[in-house]
């Protein structure tokens, strides 16, 4: 019910608009979002570099309304590009399609990831394609796949509360396309995916296993304690190496954990979001934890 409301909520766009340009709302939300500028973002990633922690920058923006919007996305994301390769960073970057103009047009959206998978491969790095709504999956997927056979340097993410993704993993595999596999954190309907929580964590070990036996470079992307002890195991059992995939987790989340299994040898990637448009990001994260908006509350209150 209430990540119901939250996910609702994230959505609504003139509260949007009052959170994003109220003053108060900045100290709250640095717990998950690194900074509003581009230098903090780095200076957070060089950070990380430095604890052998690896980062995909996020550069916050989704559901651009205007060709021009989804170019301007484009063109910050190359200028992230070039900074990260200038710094010298191992980071990759990570964007949602509908940021780079999906919603408005498929060859628009293809037009803008191409370029920036193009200068990923350049600089040595690559393009993860975050996963949005279960109406944008066939699309960002033939997108995933057609730069992925010009240019090679992309990584999909895949939802393990549709019911369609084993069917996607398997074809992401036989393509050689690496994949993030992730829960899935948007408001779907029952007939696309699995509404209770323990079918998700159920699918999400089966999706985890048919990755690490046939996928390419999977990043195993979870905060869940269990889950991961289960990977791990079932990685050691199977004979595959612990650096032949990577986990990653968010940014300000179970900092414990992404600690331990870097002592452990294990590659762990951060996802480390910045910007000013920050709100639909900050209500999935409440909404995926709801003792976040208690402490969010106790905050205020004493604001
Ligand atoms: P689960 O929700 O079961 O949480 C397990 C434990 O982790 C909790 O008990 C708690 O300790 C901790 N935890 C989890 N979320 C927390 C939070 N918000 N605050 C505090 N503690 C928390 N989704 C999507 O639809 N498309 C995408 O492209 C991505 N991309 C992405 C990248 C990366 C690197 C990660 C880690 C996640 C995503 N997600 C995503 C989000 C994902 O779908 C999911 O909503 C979250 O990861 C939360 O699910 P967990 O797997 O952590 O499990």
């Amino acid at each position: 019910m209430m990540r119901s409301t939250l996910l609702f909520l994230s959505r609504r766009r003139w509260l949007r608009q009052w959170m994003e340009t109220s003053s108060f709302a900045q100290p709250l939300t640095r717990r998950f979002i690194a900074g509003r500028t581009l230098d903090e973002e780095l200076a957070v990633c060089r950070r990380l570099e430095a604890e052998s922690i690896l980062a995909t920058l996020d550069h916050l923006g989704e559901n651009v309304k205007s060709v021009e919007e989804s170019r301007a996305s484009r063109d910050s994301y190359l200028r992230i590009l070039d900074r990260i390769s200038g710094a010298g960073l191992r980071a990759t970057v990570s964007v949602k399609p509908t940021q780079l103009g999906l919603a408005l047009g498929e060859d628009l959206c293809l037009e803008n990831i191409s370029a920036l998978v193009e200068r990923a491969r350049l600089l040595a790095t690559a393009v993860e394609i975050d996963m949005e709504e279960s109406e944008y999956v066939e699309r960002t997927l033939r997108i995933v796949d057609a730069v992925h056979q010009r240019f090679g340097s992309v990584r999909a993410v895949i939802q393990a509360y549709l019911f369609r993704s084993e069917g996607d993993i398997a074809r992401l595999n036989a393509a050689g396309i690496p994949v993030r596999l992730v829960k899935g954190a948007y408001r779907e309907p029952h007939t696309v995916a699995w509404p209770r929580k323990g079918d998700v964590d159920t699918s999400f070990l089966r999706l985890t296993k048919q990755l690490l036996e046939h996928g390419t470079d999977p990043a195993i992307a979870t905060h869940d304690a269990a889950i991961i002890a289960e990977t791990t195991r079932w990685a050691a059992v199977r004979s595959i190496p612990p650096r032949s995939f990577e986990f990653q987790m968010l940014y300000g989340i179970r900092r414990d954990l992404q600690r331990q299994l870097v002592a452990d040898g294990y590659r762990v990637r951060l996802y480390v979001p910045y910007g000013d448009a920050w709100y639909p990001y900050f209500m999935r994260r409440l909404a995926e934890r709801p003792a976040n908006v208690i402490f969010l509350a106790r905050n205020l209150l004493r604001a």
